[in-house]
């Protein structure tokens, strides 16, 4: 999804800039765009579609150079993805890069065309600009033109401003999409995250919603909603690894996979006793307050809404606490019912996504007991929204689709069942099983990531195909759903998932020897219902590929394919199941030769409705 990053400096801001869009390309974009205020003191502007080393490429020939600048990496949401389209864009001597949607860029659009302005492109964003030149044409002061125009916009924004007039300033703003300010030595970057300015600090100011900002080489002015100044001090940066690196790997998405095992222990650092969980690690009283919760509700949206749905099964079995689960997009718009003592948990990799930011304070306006995130971003507006927070610590996930992202939440979400199991007075012996099992999963884990041949061999079945089924029973169903959402996002093999159960009531109609059907059959209690449902599979000619416990006996035959997966307690096994999963869908892609860590439409921050 669109990137911002912006610079004031005493040095050319331009290969920063550049670095930055880099950082944040993982993000999802289709153009990219350069400004800068430069030496003759104009603003000159450098925009190209496609990846940032063709923006890179154009800008050797530019020469572009100056000390204030602002960039962007545009994922379409208004008009084609075009160079006429693509940020920055420019009204007069002002120069802007926008986040997020202007949801009346119709109204303003015809205004500003009634006043004289004419259009370049058929984005919202160049509104605001055009906006802003106007209120600058009247009030010839860039500080009060942002005021007037950002009590005019409606939406979501974060906004990046220059202006030919004012070379030694940077105008920013931040209304529903992420901005941070990074604060440097005799200088100021801003950018959609942290990740983007690594380069050049890592002393962070999270702007918070409806702040706008006026930076200098030493000066950071920040005011709220209300036009009143406020202070913040910079924090530092801390992840667990700052690494962007793709090191032995050829793709972001292999090492990621390859990651779990370290992320999962560090997730679950300091949360584990011998043979109980340790609470505490939520703050101060978090035992009273786990022991009120009498109901949970949880959003999220894509991977996390996955995870979600896997938490419901375990919940609600080890903790009798009532759970309904909902993706965050449809949630924000509906009268939920809250009963008394209800917690909201809203799952995010990112903490930005706009979806599950919305859905959240929409639940702060309901009577829930209290809300809690669970992400992956110490700094992000999730956490900051949120009354409790458990941090998953799983590093920076670069490749847009998620995985270690998503077992390290399972991680997390079966620690936060057990820790409500344990203040409930639940049975010891499950409790300590739950911890034994959270804690032998990094190396179990690494068993699986032994199949890794297997599985490429297997891949090898999905080259011609265009379908796929995905089956799974009980918490696995889940699993199943998010191993078809791995397929369709990278290899673009149309993927469904489905509850074993539900396969006669409709999808057995597509079955036949172009169907490749996966099912998750780890050896837990609905094993035997699974086979049934397998051999109706059979049945109709599909191709079986079956991950299944080396100790479930499957039948054999043509057109089967078992890959074995090692025993293991079967409240973790939806983790484990996970891995070949994601192994599958990098393999296919692989032979199909598509974009691994940056499939074509997809974002890994949806920061836009
Ligand atoms: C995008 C990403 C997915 C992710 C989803 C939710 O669609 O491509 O990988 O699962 O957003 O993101 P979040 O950061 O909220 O977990």
């Amino acid at each position: 999804m669109c990137g911002i990053v912006g610079g004031i400096a005493s040095r050319n801001v331009t290969p920063i800039l550049l670095e930055g869009l880099r950082r944040l390309e993982y993000r999802g974009y289709d153009s990219a765009g350069v400004a800068v205020v430069g030496l003759p003191g104009l603003v000159e502007r450098v925009r190209s579609v496609g990846k940032v080393a063709e923006l890179e490429q154009q800008l050797q020939h530019s020469a572009l150079s100056g000390s204030l600048g602002i960039a962007h990496t545009r994922w379409a949401t208004h008009g084609k993805a075009t160079e006429k389209n693509a940020h920055p864009h420019l009204s007069d001597r002002l120069a802007v890069v926008h986040n997020g949607i202007i949801e009346n860029h119709q109204s303003l659009r015809l205004r500003l065309q009634e006043l004289g302005y004419v259009f370049a492109s058929e984005t919202d964003t160049e509104v605001v600009a055009h906006l802003l030149g106007h209120h600058y044409s009247r009030q010839q002061d860039m500080l009060s033109a942002l005021r007037c125009t950002l009590a005019e916009l409606h939406g979501a924004f974060a906004l990046g401003i220059i202006h030919q007039d004012e070379p030694d300033t940077l105008y920013c703003a931040r209304m529903g999409s992420p901005l941070v300010i990074g604060v440097g030595s005799g200088e100021h970057f801003i950018g959609s995250d942290p990740l983007s300015l690594l380069q050049v600090t890592d002393r962070f100011i999270y702007m918070q919603e409806g702040e706008h900002a006026r930076l200098t080489l030493n000066d950071c002015q920040i005011w709220n909603r209300q036009n009143q100044p406020v202070q913040y001090a910079a924090q530092q940066y801390q992840h667990a690894a700052l690494s962007m690196d793709k090191g032995e790997y050829p793709h972001f998405m292999l090492k990621e996979i390859h990651e779990q095992p370290g992320a999962i222990a560090d997730t679950l650092d300091g949360l584990l006793a011998e043979d109980h969980v340790l609470t505490a690690a939520l703050g101060p009283g978090a035992e009273g307050k786990l022991a009120d919760i009498r109901n949970i509700h949880i959003v999220a949206c894509g991977t996390s809404y996955h995870a979600g749905l896997v938490a419901r099964y375990w919940l609600e079995e080890q903790t009798g606490l009532p759970c309904q689960v909902e993706v965050a997009s449809e949630y924000r718009y509906r009268q939920v019912c809250v009963p008394e003592g209800t917690l909201l948990i809203a799952i995010s990799q990112s903490g930005e996504t706009a979806d599950t930011l919305a859905a959240m304070c929409y639940a702060r306006e309901q009577r829930y007991l209290g809300t809690l995130a669970i992400c992956n971003v110490p700094g992000s507006s999730l956490v900051r929204e949120a009354d409790w927070r458990l941090l998953t610590h799983a590093g920076p996930e670069i490749g847009v689709a998620s995985t270690k992202a998503f077992t390290t939440q399972l991680a997390a979400l079966l620690w936060l069942t057990t820790a409500l199991a344990q203040v409930r007075d639940r049975a010891p012996e499950m409790i300590a099983a739950n911890v034994r099992a959270l804690r032998s999963l990094p190396a179990r884990i690494r068993e699986v990531l032994e199949l890794d041949p297997a599985i490429a061999q297997l891949a090898e079945q999905f080259q011609a195909k265009h379908h796929a089924l995905f089956l799974g029973r009980g918490c696995h169903y889940p699993i199943a759903m998010e191993g078809a959402l791995k397929l369709k996002e990278i290899s673009y093999i149309h993927a469904e998932a489905y509850a074993a159960g539900e396969l006669k009531h409709g999808p057995l109609a597509l079955v036949d020897e172009d169907m490749p059907v996966v099912s998750v059959a780890p050896s837990d209690s609905l094993l035997d219902k699974l086979k049934s449902n397998l051999q109706e599979v059979r049945a109709r000619g599909g191709q079986l590929i079956n991950f299944a416990c080396e100790r479930a006996t499957l039948d054999d035959g043509e057109g089967i394919t078992h890959i074995g997966m090692p025993w293991v307690y079967e409240t973790v096994s939806p983790v484990l199941y996970t891995i070949p999963l994601q192994l599958l869908s990098y393999h296919v892609a692989l032979i199909k030769g598509t974009d691994v860590d940056k499939p074509r439409n997809l974002a890994k921050s949806v920061t836009v409705e």
